[in-house]
């Protein structure tokens, strides 16, 4: 019922009980029974935004409320502002969540921001660690997720097939967290919810991790090229850590959006906020960056 094979390659794999790992379809489904779990109508859930769009849904959906708390500008564009996450936090409060690398913007948390973040949040407080970008992460002061999981019993970590893994349209995520939310966390999961495909293709994945390390720098190394050359042309641009840049032009956005899909580049617009570009093959970044530059 709760694709047990897939949960107990995952276990190994961490170094963790399987009693620790939920599995679901996506890292959002897993998100959104996390919810379930622990939220009452009207309990609070903390939230950096702008964040990835789903997190208002399962949110409302879990029937919480949502507190909202605006990313850093400035020379920390683009960043969680952790004290401020950790100043929302209320006696309704349940949840925090932490998005690492954030999606839309890019930016990790460091190390030394999140023990101090930790230390201020109570004990009863759930710290959600949205990790669906970890692969991509080479920052030396980012977080050891499963390290910062095992010094704190309230601290989830949620992650995903969908990115590095390409397997986005096969819908496979999972939490790792403590055995007593894990078990609630299963009770309210669809029985059977990954489908016998999706587990064998995470299995499969598992068990080619030098391809996909190899693909992953690929793309990092690509990372760098755009952010480069973004930067030589003058664009300021946050410090992504993902497998996505960042573009604040606010009023621009949809038009720009359109050039660059004229000009055959798809990039993702937040109408009235930012472009998002994700990183692709290099014809992409070097038609992407001719773009970019006719708009300096
Ligand atoms: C930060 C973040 N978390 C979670 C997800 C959900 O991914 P999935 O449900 O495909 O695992 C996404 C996808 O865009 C994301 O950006």
């Amino acid at each position: 019922m709760y694709a047990t094979e897939l949960v107990e390659a995952l276990a190994d794999d961490l170094g963790v009980t399987p009693a620790e790992v939920v599995v679901g379809n996506g890292s959002v489904a897993v998100l959104a029974h996390v919810l379930q779990t622990v939220v009452e109508p009207g309990d609070e859930v903390v939230y950096p935004w702008r964040s990835f769009e789903a997190y208002p849904i399962a949110v409302a959906v879990a029937g919480g409320t949502s507190v909202q708390v605006p990313l850093q500008t400035g020379a920390g564009l683009g960043r969680l502002d952790l004290p401020a996450l950790a100043a929302a936090v209320t006696e309704r409060t349940r949840v925090v969540m932490v998005c690492t690398p954030n999606n839309p913007t890019g930016p990790v948390v460091h190390r030394d921001e999140l023990d101090a973040f930790l230390a201020a949040i109570p004990s009863d407080v759930l710290v959600v660690l949205d990790e669906a970008y970890l692969e991509f992460v080479r920052d030396p002061e980012a977080p050891d997720g499963l390290a910062v999981y095992a010094r704190h019993p309230n601290v989830v970590l949620l992650r995903t097939f969908s990115k590095a893994y390409g397997l986005a349209g096969l819908r496979v995520g999972y939490a790792v967290a403590r055995p007593r939310l894990a078990a609630g966390v299963r009770a309210v999961s669809t029985p059977f919810g990954v489908s016998h495909v999706a587990q064998r293709a995470a299995l499969a994945s598992l068990g080619a991790r030098d391809e996909l390390l190899a693909r992953v720098e690929h793309l990092v190394a690509d990372r760098t090229r755009l952010v480069t050359g973004l930067r030589d042309q003058g664009w300021e641009i946050p410090e992504t850590q993902a497998n996505f840049v960042w573009f604040d032009l606010g009023e621009r956005t949809v038009q720009r959006a359109e050039e660059a899909r004229a000009a055959g580049a798809v990039v993702r617009p937040f109408a009235g906020e930012g472009l998002r570009v994700s990183v692709g093959e290099p014809e992409a970044t070097d038609l992407f960056l001719r773009v970019s530059a006719t708009w300096r």
